[in-house]
């Protein structure tokens, strides 16, 4: 059974494109079926267009409670068997949560209940600057209630360097996250099946 799946973005959408290439090179049985973006200019919106994948827009206009209701609603027009949110930088609440229970997964480019929230990465480098922190990681998990915290899925430890320049450890990380990104979809898909 080939998944369907609903990527939510909110940027460059590089780990949307690993979801597509893997998708695309029969490295994961599923098929992005929709892609959904808080912001309009999301380069992310180019790569769906780019790879013929359906996409909505859902600025934040409404009240959080609302908003995610109606973003649900989106995404249930594309019939997801899972939802990944990947590079989406609004936390889901539980009117979302509810429409897809035991459905919905997070990359967070950090190691679980590490470094909660957004910046992780910048916030790893500076504590590493300061001498505070040898290593940190990139994590996919199950969404709950709880801001990137929720059943483990896929994880991966990430050496810090003191003295390394942020975007080398920004590159390092998203060469990570392209490879946890797939490897975590695919463990929540077993799960499901
Ligand atoms: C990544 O570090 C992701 O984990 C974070 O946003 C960054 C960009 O992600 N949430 P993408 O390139 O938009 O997938």
């Amino acid at each position: 059974m080939i998944a369907r799946l609903v990527v939510l973005v909110s940027g460059n959408g590089s780990n949307l494109q690993a979801l597509l290439d893997a998708c695309d090179e029969g490295r994961l049985p599923a098929r992005v079926a929709g892609v959904v973006s808080n912001r309009p200019t999301a380069f992310a919106l180019q790569r769906a267009n780019q790879a013929g994948v359906p996409a909505a827009v859902q600025p934040l206009h409404l009240p959080r409670e609302a908003y995610d209701a109606q973003l649900a609603d989106t995404v249930a027009r594309f019939r997801p068997d899972l939802v990944v949110l990947a590079g989406w930088m609004l936390i889901v609440g539980a009117a979302f949560l509810q429409r897809f229970p035991g459905r919905v997964v997070n990359l967070h480019p950090a190691l679980p209940g590490a470094l909660p929230g957004k910046d992780a990465i910048r916030r790893a480098w500076q504590a590493c600057q300061d001498g505070q922190l040898q290593h940190t990681g990139v994590m996919v998990h199950e969404v709950v209630l709880e801001v990137d915290a929720g059943p483990v899925l896929a994880v991966e430890l990430v050496p810090l360097h003191a003295g390394e320049a942020l975007e080398s450890l920004e590159a390092r990380m998203h060469q990570v996250e392209h490879r946890l990104i797939v490897q975590g979809v695919a463990e929540a898909l077993r799960k499901l099946a």
